[in-house]
């Protein structure tokens, strides 16, 4: 019998036909709509691969249900959706999409950097609105961002694409990571930080960590009261990682300048929320990898770590080593 893999997203057919050419294929209808949770588990029931996005949570009753399912392929280079820890109890490969999108998230990252620097976001607005009346000395007037400090706090490979377009910008690089990169350091004029010392320091703090207990709201109210008051915010991991509410008490007191965000708590954030109502905040619609290029070459990587796995062979990206293909 041929294997079944279920897709929870409507995918162009062009992408996913090396999927085809291994399995039988069901895709949920919507591109826009998550598939809802009922239908997810019908379907988990009888597959034997899962392609998923971030929206689609993967836990230990997702698995009970699955008793022939061999690889979870997730749309993204995070997978706090997947409880990977029950995922590898049960030899359950879990793949992600590393690599392929680290520069084009780098691009979004550091284009928030010039965003809230710039107030962009404001400018556009300000032009669009009839407000751009007459020339005056600081109109719009924001903070420079070449020869500032960038405190890069999550040291991956997106961390360093961020580096590499901030010495671009001739910044003062600093970072923090878990472990200390050596050979970072030696390849790129960037250097280490504590954590408090990078906070102090940075004139832009940019968050590329993952998700994990230990970073999981490392950015609280002590953290934004000891960031310099000029200093801007930038977060394009993940939203838990921050703790809102001491995020909009930092941005209502002062504490620093401004926040540039393409990830919250809730996504899509209510359009009522206090972040939103903040001109010093950009805000995006967690779109850090998303360019047409990138989506496709993602798109394609998770049928083939897909189609590796049900061929018995080891997946390119495989998130829990220690499982045997
Ligand atoms: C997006 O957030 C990703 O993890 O790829
Ligand atoms: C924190 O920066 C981490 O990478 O754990």
């Amino acid at each position: 019998k041929r294997p079944y893999v279920y897709v929870t997203r409507k995918m162009p057919a062009k992408m996913i036909n090396i999927l085809e050419s291994v399995a039988e294929v069901g895709m949920w209808e919507s591109e826009e709509t998550p598939v809802p949770r009922e239908i997810l588990l019908e379907e988990a029931n009888k597959a034997d691969g899962l392609f998923t996005v971030l929206a689609d949570q993967i836990d230990e009753e997702l698995f009970q249900a699955a008793p022939n399912l061999k690889v979870v392929a997730n749309l993204a280079v995070g997978f706090d959706n997947i409880d990977v820890q029950a995922a590898t109890k049960r030899g359950i490969a879990v793949c992600n999409t590393p690599d392929i999108l680290t520069d084009t998230t780098a691009d979004l990252a550091f284009s928030l950097v010039l965003m809230v620097g710039r107030r962009l976001a404001e400018a556009v607005e300000c032009v669009k609105t009839g407000n751009w009346t007459s020339w005056s000395p600081f109109f719009m007037a924001g903070a420079d961002v070449h020869h500032k400090t960038i405190g890069i706090v999550g040291m991956g490979s997106i961390g360093e694409a961020v580096a590499k377009r901030a010495l671009g910008f001739q910044m003062n690089v600093i970072y923090h990571n878990r472990n200390r990169k050596i050979e970072t350091e030696k390849a790129l004029d960037v250097s280490y930080r504590s954590f408090e010392d990078l906070v102090v320091e940075s004139d832009y703090i940019v968050c590329l960590t993952p998700l994990t207990d230990a970073t999981k709201g490392m950015f609280s109210k002590e953290v934004f009261r000891k960031m310099k008051n000029t200093a801007y915010f930038i977060n394009a991991s993940r939203g838990t990682v921050v703790v809102e509410e001491d995020l909009v008490e930092a941005l209502r007191e002062g504490e620093i300048a401004g926040a540039g965000l393409d990830v919250f708590h809730q996504e899509p954030i209510d359009p009522n929320h206090p972040l939103l109502q903040f001109p010093n905040v950009v805000a995006l619609p967690h779109i850090g990898s998303a360019s047409v290029e990138t989506r496709g070459a993602m798109i394609v990587h998770c049928c083939e770590n897909i189609a590796a796995v049900l061929k018995g062979e080891t997946p390119v990206s495989l998130v829990n080593k220690e499982i045997k293909c």
